[in-house]
C-alpha cells in the first residue's frame, strides 16, 4: 500500500509511536508504581502534545524530539532499547535518577547525538561498543554508576568527542591506545575505577586536553607521556602505583598548569625549576610518594 508511506501517514505512526515509547517504553518500569510515579513526576501524560511534556524538547520547524532532559527526577526501570528511534535526539540527560541495567546498544543509532549524560545511576554492563556510531556525539558523562568491562577502544571513531568523564565505576582493563587519536579530546577523567597498565604514549593528536584525571586506579609505570601536552591544566594521577623519577622538564612544558595532584605514588625527582614557569599553579599535592626524595 504505497499510499500509506505518505507523510501524514507516517507522520501519526511516528507521534503514536514516540508517545507510546516515552510513557511506557522509554523507561521500562519494574512496576506500575515505578510508572505512576514516572507520569506524576513529569506530567507526561496522552492529554497534552508530547512537545509540551516536561523535560521533553522538539525541535520547531519538524516538532520532533531533540532533548531529553529529566534529571533529578527519582525514575526507576531501565532506559529502554526504544530510545534508539528518537532519532532526532542531541541530547540525552538523566543525570541523578535510579535507572539501572545496561545503557541499550541501540543509542548507536542516535546519528545526531551530541550529549549522553547519564551521571549519578546505577548502569551497569559495559559502555556499549555501538556509542562509537554517534557520529556527533561530543560528551558522554557517566560517573557513579556500576559500568564494567573495558572501555571500547572504538570510541576513537568518535571524530567530535571532547569529554569523557565515566569516574567512579567498575571499568578495568587499559586506556585504549587510540584515544591518543582523538584530537578534539578536553576531558578525561576515570578517577576510580580498576584500570591499570600504562598510559599509551601521546605521540599524538591529544593537543587540546584540559584535564587528565586517572586518580585511584592501579595504573604502573612511569610518570604518564602527559607533560608535553601544553594545553593541560589539570592533572590528577593521584592513588596509583606510579614509580621513578619525574621527567626532568616537568612543567617546561605546562605553563597553564592549574592542579598537579600525584599523591600515593612511588614519584621521586624535583620539582623547584621546572614548576618555577607554572605561574597559575594553584594546588600541589605530592604527598605519599618515596619519602624525602621531592627537591625544591
Ligand atoms: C495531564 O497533565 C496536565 C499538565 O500537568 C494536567 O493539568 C492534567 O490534569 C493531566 N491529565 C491527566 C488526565 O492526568
Ligand atoms: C538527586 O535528586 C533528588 C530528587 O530526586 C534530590 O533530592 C537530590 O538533591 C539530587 N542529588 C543531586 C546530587 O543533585
Ligand atoms: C551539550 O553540552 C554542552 C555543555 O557541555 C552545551 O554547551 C551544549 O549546548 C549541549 N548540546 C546540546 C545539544 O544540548
Ligand atoms: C550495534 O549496531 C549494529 C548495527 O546496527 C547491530 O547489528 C548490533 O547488533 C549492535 N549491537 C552491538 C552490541 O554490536
Ligand atoms: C590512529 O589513527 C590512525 C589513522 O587513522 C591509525 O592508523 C592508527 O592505528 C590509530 N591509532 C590507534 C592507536 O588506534
Ligand atoms: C610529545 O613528545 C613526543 C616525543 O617525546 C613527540 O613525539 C610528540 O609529538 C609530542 N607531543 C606533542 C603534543 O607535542
Ligand atoms: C611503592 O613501592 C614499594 C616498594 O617497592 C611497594 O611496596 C609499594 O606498594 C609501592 N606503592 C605504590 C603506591 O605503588
Ligand atoms: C621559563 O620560561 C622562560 C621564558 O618563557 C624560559 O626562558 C625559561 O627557560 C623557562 N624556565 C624553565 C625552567 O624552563
Amino acid at each position: 500500500m504505497p499510499n500509506c508511506i505518505s507523510n501524514i501517514c507516517l507522520a501519526t505512526l511516528v507521534i503514536c509511536c514516540f508517545s507510546l515509547l516515552l510513557t511506557q517504553s522509554l523507561f521500562a518500569q519494574a512496576n506500575e508504581a515505578d510508572r505512576l510515579s514516572l507520569l506524576a513526576m513529569n506530567s507526561w501524560n496522552n492529554s497534552i502534545n508530547l512537545c509540551q511534556w516536561t523535560g521533553v524538547t522538539c525541535g520547531h520547524r519538524h516538532q520532533r524530539v531533540i532533548g531529553l532532559d529529566l534529571r533529578h527526577q527519582s525514575i526507576r526501570g531501565f532506559l529502554s532499547p526504544f530510545v534508539g528511534y528518537l532519532s532526532f535526539l542531541r541530547s540525552i540527560n538523566l543525570v541523578n535518577n535510579s535507572l539501572r541495567a545496561e545503557i541499550p546498544h541501540e543509542v548507536g543509532n542516535l546519528f545526531k547525538l551530541q550529549n549522553l549524560t547519564l551521571t549519578n545511576n546505577y548502569f551497569s554492563g559495559k559502555i556499549p561498543t555501538n556509542l562509537s556510531r554517534c557520529s556527533n556525539l561530543v560528551k558522554f558523562e557517566a560517573s557513579n554508576n556500576k559500568l564494567e568491562g573495558e572501555i571500547p577502544a572504538e570510541i576513537s571513531n568518535l571524530l567530535k568527542f571532547q569529554i569523557l568523564n565515566i569516574a567512579k565505576n567498575h571499568l578495568k582493563g587499559q586506556l585504549p591506545a587510540s584515544i591518543g587519536n582523538l584530537s578534539t579530546l578536553q576531558e578525561i577523567n576515570v578517577n576510580g575505577n580498576r584500570l591499570s597498565g600504562r598510559i599509551p604514549s601521546t605521540r599524538s593528536h591529544v593537543r587540546n586536553l584540559i584535564s587528565f584525571n586517572v586518580g585511584l586506579n592501579q595504573f604502573s609505570g612511569m610518570f604518564p607521556p602527559i607533560n608535553n601536552i601544553s594545553s593541560l591544566e589539570y592533572i590528577f594521577i593521584h592513588k596509583n602505583r606510579y614509580h621513578g623519577s619525574l621527567p626532568l622538564d616537568i612543567g617546561v612544558n605546562l605553563p597553564n598548569l592549574r592542579f598537579f595532584i600525584i599523591s600515593g605514588n612511588n614519584l621521586t625527582g624535583s620539582l623547584q625549576d621546572s614548576l618555577s614557569n607554572t605561574t597559575n599553579l594553584h594546588k600541589l599535592d605530592i604527598n605519599r610518594n618515596v619519602k624525602n626524595q621531592f627537591l625544591f
